[in-house]
Parts: C-alpha cells; sequence; structure tokens
C-alpha cells in the first residue's frame, strides 16, 4: 500500500484533473478538499478519481443527522476515505461511520492551527490533554483512523496503539520549504513517529514538474520499508 496522499488544493478543474493524471501513478490516494469541492463540488471527485482513489477531506461537524446524510452523499461518490471533526461529539462520529460502512471515517481531533492559547479562548483544554482525548472519543465511535500533525504523531500512536491508521499532514520532503506550514516534519520522520499515510500538497503541486516530485516521493517513501495500511 502506497502511504503517499497528494493534496489537490485547486479552485481550476482542468488544473486538478492535469495534477490527478501526473502525479495518480505515484500516489495511494488523491485528497479532495473544500477549495476543490467547494469550487466543483462532485465533479473534482470525479476527476481525481479517474486517477487514484479518494480521500474526501471535508472535515464534517453538523448534527449527527445532517453529517449521516453528507457522509453518505460523499460515500455515495466512490471515495476511500473521509474526514470529520472529533469535536462533533460522539454521536455524529457513530452517525458518519454507519452512513458509510465502506468508506474510511478520519476523525480530526485539534486543527494544527489552534495553539494553546486559541484552543483557550474556545474555552478547549491545551492540545496535549484534548487531542488524545478527542482521539479516543472518535475511536470509541467508530472511527477509522485518525488526522493529526507531524508533532503529535508519536504521543498519538503511543496513546491509540499500533492498529490504529494516522494520517499526517504538513509533510515536507527534506531540502522543501515549510511553506504556511508551522510543524512539519520529512516522510521518513513521520512514518518514523508512527504515521500511515502522509497528505503532501504544495512540495508536489507547486514543483516545475509535479509529476516526477511525486514519483521521487514515493520512491522515498518506498525505500522507507513501512507499509501503510489500506
Ligand atoms: O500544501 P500542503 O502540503 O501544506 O497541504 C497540506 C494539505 O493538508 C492541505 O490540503 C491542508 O488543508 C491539509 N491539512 C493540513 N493540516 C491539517 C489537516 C489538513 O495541512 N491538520
Amino acid at each position: 500500500m502506497n502511504p503517499l496522499i497528494v493534496a489537490l488544493d485547486t479552485a481550476d478543474l482542468g488544473r486538478l484533473s492535469d495534477l490527478a493524471g501526473a502525479v495518480g501513478p505515484s500516489a495511494g490516494h488523491l485528497k479532495v478538499g473544500l477549495q476543490a469541492f467547494g469550487a466543483h463540488g462532485p465533479a473534482a471527485v470525479e476527476a481525481a478519481a479517474a486517477h487514484a482513489p479518494v480521500f474526501c477531506d471535508l472535515k464534517l461537524h453538523d448534527i449527527p443527522t445532517t453529517v449521516a446524510g453528507a457522509a453518505a452523499a460523499i460515500a455515495g461518490l466512490g471515495v476511500g476515505m473521509l474526514t470529520v471533526h472529533a469535536s462533533g461529539g460522539p454521536d455524529m462520529v457513530a452517525a458518519a461511520v454507519r452512513a458509510a460502512p465502506r468508506v474510511r471515517v478520519l476523525a480530526v481531533t485539534v486543527l494544527t492551527s489552534l495553539d494553546d492559547r486559541a484552543l483557550a479562548r474556545v474555552g478547549q483544554p491545551a492540545a496535549g490533554l484534548q487531542v488524545p482525548r478527542l482521539a479516543r472519543l472518535a475511536l470509541d465511535a467508530g472511527a477509522g483512523g485518525l488526522v493529526c500533525a507531524p508533532t503529535d504523531v508519536a504521543a498519538v500512536r503511543s496513546a491509540v496503539g499500533p492498529d490504529v491508521v494516522l494520517v499526517v499532514p504538513g509533510v515536507r520532503p527534506a531540502g522543501t520549504g515549510a511553506d504556511d506550514q508551522a510543524r512539519v516534519a520529512t516522510p521518513a520522520e513521520a512514518l518514523r513517529a508512527g504515521a500511515d499515510h502522509l497528505v503532501v500538497g504544495r512540495p508536489v503541486t507547486a514543483a516545475a514538474d509535479p509529476g516526477a516530485a511525486a514519483r521521487a516521493l514515493a520512491a522515498e517513501l518506498g525505500a522507507s520499508g513501512r507499509p501503510a495500511r489500506a
């Protein structure tokens, strides 16, 4: 199983389709997020799905009935993985899992854009407490895995054990810039810390030759030797 997930963050459907064609052969999944889905909806998923399994990253967070309806609709597009916010609560996570039984429902614990000060302002405990709490809540509700930052992956892995699928964004191949990601790791570091899937966007999509960048990254990941779970 190829651990590389390439994030196709663009509002241009033609560009998304070209990128998917170029990087799809080197990727385990292609990620369609809010920008592409907001601009083109299911057509963005279809364009990506022509080249690799799709990870639909819309981070659902609403009442359980609404999230169940959305998860079922997204599952109907044939995606392999989708995301919900663990902070929506156990009933909401369970509703998504029931509504999309053939899709891996991943739970986002605490957004990596929130530091402890920002969490305090919304009345939440520090990330060191909140991340493991929400991880446990989501898994008990049936989530098929978790999304976590490179800096959290080792702690989350030791808290949840070896069998939980962990998807890690903010990955930067050695020698590339961090863009606006504050807490980054190289692919080898993230895999060593316990990641199963690595989300990489701009280091691949903004490269002069995205296909070559994805091939190089896939080769680097293959060489690291830790197989990802499906
Ligand atoms: O371009 P870059 O590699 O930074 O893209 C990372 C992708 O992962 C983006 O699509 C971003 O929305 C997503 N993501 C993230 N941090 C999270 C969750 C998702 O960067 N905690």
